[in-house]
């Protein structure tokens, strides 16, 4: 069986995006996506894909969902359907699933470990990730940071938890 991971950054209402934006950039945070995700699997809608600014995210294997048959998109590999995804994905190692809210929806369910960034502050958002049931998670480490919160407003802590065996 593949494992997946979700890795997402919250705000403090779960909002993670808006007009098909990120909510807020954080630079140690992309570079920790970076160092997460590389060598690995990287699962994602068709509206995260086009948010991309570089697209595909280098060395890693891209995968896009998307409903519309025999859409190619160069650089990616392309799943019509969750299930899809699903085979396609590596057998051997972390599956990481990078939104967005649609994806993260479905995924949920199906995800072994969850990586948050959560970002102490509301933003306006149109997109938001769904309620995480902390009951079915046990938290493996939460690290938090201040350092920058002078100029950008707020404070985050990186968490990651792991599901619980299920029944
Ligand atoms: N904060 C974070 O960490 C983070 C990370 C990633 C994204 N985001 C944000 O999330 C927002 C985008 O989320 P979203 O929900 O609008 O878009 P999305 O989940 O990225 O993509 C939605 C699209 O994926 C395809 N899709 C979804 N489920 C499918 C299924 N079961 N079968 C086939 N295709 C399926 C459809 O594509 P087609 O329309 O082509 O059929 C659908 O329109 C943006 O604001 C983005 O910035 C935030």
């Amino acid at each position: 069986m593949p494992t997946f991971s979700i890795i997402v950054a919250v705000s403090a209402d779960l909002g993670i995006g808006k007009d098909n934006s990120l909510l807020c950039h954080i630079p140690g945070d992309l570079k920790r996506f970076k160092e997460l995700t590389t060598g690995h699997t990287v699962i994602m809608g068709k509206r995260t894909w086009d948010s991309l600014p570089n697209k595909p995210l280098p060395n890693r294997r891209n995968i896009v969902i998307t409903d519309i048959a025999g859409e190619l998109l160069e650089g990616a590999e392309m799943a019509y359907s969750i299930e899809d995804a699903c085979r396609m994905a590596d057998q051997t190692k972390e599956n990481f699933i990078i939104g967005g809210a649609s994806i993260y929806r479905q995924f949920m369910p199906l995800a072994d470990r969850l990586y948050l960034t959560r970002v102490h502050k509301v933003f306006e958002a149109d997109a938001y990730f769904p309620e995480i049931q902390f009951n079915e998670w046990e938290a493996e480490s939460k690290e938090h940071h201040a350092e920058n919160a002078a100029e950008t407003g707020f404070e985050f802590t990186y968490e990651i938890y792991n599901r619980k065996k299920r029944d």
